[in-house]
């Protein structure tokens, strides 16, 4: 086989951190390859280096054979390599097709609109795409921006493509037509690097697997030799268990009422309707249907983010037994009125973090309003950063310098879950609480929350993988178009008749 690029002695350091420790990678014509490792590992680093968004400190980069230096973006398109990041840099405003030769008007002239679309067409059917060049992207769903990204580099001519956790914010249907298309770039010779922590995924769609840890290189293994257990021994270097214990809290009690909840959305669509349960402390609840449901407005309700219609009625039982009315409170109305409430919510950025801000002032965020005192302690939030990074094991160079945004995403989730867990909810909300996350790390998220619901938390846990809802949470609570098909027992269910309720309201068990 031709190699399409080769890396070797690849190193990056970042302060004291080495983040790519020597590696030596080769990247095949027509070869689907996975990019495998725990979060940290390097695997974002190191193709930032390919795609010319950093410089290597050490090593050489081969292209088609030819020792190469890739300083800038531009430098990595003239050689025809594209990579598709997991936050989109599309211009909003203008169309998929305006997006798509964005930069290339070169000689002040206009480009030919008749020949684009011609030419993103003509791409769009070759690999199979469906794309409307004229739609702007305000308009499209993550899904459409993603396939203009993709269009885009393939429009510059890319033969390399790199895909960074591009199913993370994909539907199971999407990825496969994802993957669909990823096959036709193949068939048509294109060399493909995807990083994914969804090893179901790697299997299905690669052909040869590459491992980092901790910035090294650990090996390669050919896909069809592969199994989720030996990718996983071999991303984190010993033997781990893919099962998840499920105790049972025999002193469950009722923590959490929500009755007749029904919220519409800014176009007056119902989101929620009628949706009536119970949470209790002690028990996992998990909340599965299809994206879109009204996951996001379930939690978002009982967090004090959403208008609810009349008739709706949310109550919160203290650990003293009393109920508190929680509708039409906002959430600081929820902090005062003592109301343990913890919610990880599904964009890490958007509500849950700072970016811009070190891990400890990220949880002084969280806990300063809880102590009776107004001032501002720094010692306390200190000391349980140091504890959330030693007992999740962060990797972040230190608690108060670096800007969490510097780190990668799975750490950044674990700061997120650590702090809101020490906040020692009585109802503890998480949505996706592993998307992004590698699989080690997915299962200690998974025995926290299995440790909360042992100390008699109300663990309400939002996912989309069905073989870890069955087996992490107690009960079910399966939502289709924003009504409850059913709350059924998680020990006694089938995925089959899971997947069914999802889809049609009644069906299933
Ligand atoms: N700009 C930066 N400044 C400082 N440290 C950085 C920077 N970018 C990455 N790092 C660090 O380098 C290491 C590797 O990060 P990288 O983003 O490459 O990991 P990753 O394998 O992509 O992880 P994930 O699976 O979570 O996305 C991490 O410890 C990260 O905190
Ligand atoms: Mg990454």
């Amino acid at each position: 086989m031709e190699k399409a690029l080769e890396l070797k002695n690849i190193t990056k350091h970042f302060g004291s951190l080495i983040a790519n420790d020597h590696i030596g990678l080769t990247l095949y014509k027509g070869e689907i390859l996975s990019l495998l490792g725990e979060n940290g590992s390097g695997k974002t680093t190191l193709m930032n280096m390919i795609s010319g968004i950093y410089y290597p400190d050490e090593g050489q980069i081969f292209v088609d054979g030819k020792e190469v230096e890739i300083k800038s973006p531009k430098d990595a398109f003239d050689l025809h390599i594209g990579m598709i990041h997991q936050h989109f840099k599309l211009v909003d405003v203008f169309t998929a097709a305006e997006n798509i030769v964005l930069g290339l008007e070169g000689e002040k002239g206009k480009l030919d609109k008749k020949a684009v679309h011609a030419a993103v067409k003509e791409i769009a059917d070759r690999y199979g795409f469906e794309i409307d060049p004229n739609k702007k992207i305000y308009d499209m769903s993550v899904s459409e921006k993603q396939t203009v990204e993709i269009v885009k580099v393939l429009y510059r001519g890319a033969n390399i493509l790199i895909l960074d956790e591009p199913t993370a914010v994909l539907t199971p249907q999407e990825t496969n037509k994802l993957f669909a298309v990823m096959r036709n770039m193949k068939q048509d010779g294109k060399a493909i690097i995807i990083i994914t922590h969804k090893l179901h995924e790697v299997l299905d769609v690669s052909d040869r697997v590459v491992v980092l840890r901790k910035g090294k290189y650990i090996g390669d293994v050919e896909t069809k030799n592969a199994s989720q257990q030996s990718l996983t021994d071999m991303m984190v270097g010993r033997a781990v268990s893919l099962n998840i214990d499920r105790p049972h809290y025999e002193n469950q009690r009722d923590t959490l009422l929500v009755e007749h909840l029904t919220v519409r959305d800014k176009e007056g669509v119902k989101k929620l309707d009628d949706v009536t349960f119970t949470a209790r402390g002690g028990e996992i609840l998990g909340i599965a249907g299809i994206a879109g449901s009204g996951q996001r407005e379930l939690l978002e309700s009982i967090a004090g983010l959403q208008h609810l219609e009349e008739g709706s009625k949310i109550t919160y039982i203290n650990p003293e037994g009393k109920h508190i009315d929680v509708n039409g409170m906002d959430p600081l109305d929820i902090i005062n009125n003592n109301i343990l409430l913890s919610f990880v919510p599904e964009d890490r950025f958007g509500m849950g973090l700072v970016g811009g801000m070190d891990i400890t002032k990220n949880v002084m965020l969280r806990t300063y309003r809880r102590g009776a005192s107004p001032v501002l302690d720094r010692k306390y939030p200190l000391d349980l950063s140091n504890k959330i990074v030693n007992d999740l094991e962060v990797m972040t160079p230190d608690v108060n310098k670096t800007p969490i945004r510097k780190l990668s995403g799975g750490n950044v989730q674990k700061v997120l879950v650590g702090r809101e867990i020490e906040c020692h909810p009585t109802v503890l909300m998480t949505a996706y609480a592993v998307r992004g996350l590698d699989i080690n790390t997915s299962y200690t998220i998974y025995n926290l929350l299995t440790e909360q619901k042992m100390q008699g938390v109300a663990v309400i846990y939002v996912g989309e993988d069905l073989d870890v809802l069955l087996e992490l949470c107690d009960r079910l609570l399966v939502l289709c178009g924003g009504k409850v098909s059913g709350i059924v027992d998680a020990r006694k269910i089938t995925k089959e008749e899971v997947g069914l309720m999802m889809t049609k309201v009644g069906g299933g068990a």
